[in-house]
């Protein structure tokens, strides 16, 4: 079964839409597809460089966020109540369909 993720650029003017596998972590679809998520750590929760924001429909929907990710979040910029760290985000069957934005400046976290 497949999940449909939709991504919202920064500025909100362009939508991609991809099909994803249940199982897939979030981090690695949109690296796939090109977004601008450095995940610099490569999920090993050390970077905060893959935060993106999720639809408020969809936040709820989701597990919620571990004291640690809830930690490095802290640390990004433009973070919002529906942030999270795409590299901890597990696409699931029953989500559907999930949709997330690209923070502002995504591409110039590096190095934080
Ligand atoms: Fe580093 Fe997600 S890739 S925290």
């Amino acid at each position: 079964m497949s999940v449909k993720v939709r991504f919202v650029s920064a500025d909100g003017n362009e939508v991609r839409e991809v099909e994803a596998k249940a199982g897939d972590r979030l981090l690695e679809v949109a690296q796939a597809d090109g977004q601008p998520l450095e995940g610099t750590c490569e999920g090993q929760m050390a970077c905060s460089t893959c935060h993106v924001i999720v639809a408020a429909e969809d936040f709820d929907r989701l597990p919620r966020a571990s004291v640690e990710e809830d930690d490095l979040l802290d640390l990004a910029t433009h973070v919002t109540r529906t942030s999270r760290l795409a590299c901890q985000i597990l696409l699931t069957e029953d989500l559907g369909t999930l949709t997330v934005r690209i923070p502002p400046e995504a591409r110039n976290m590096q190095g934080r």
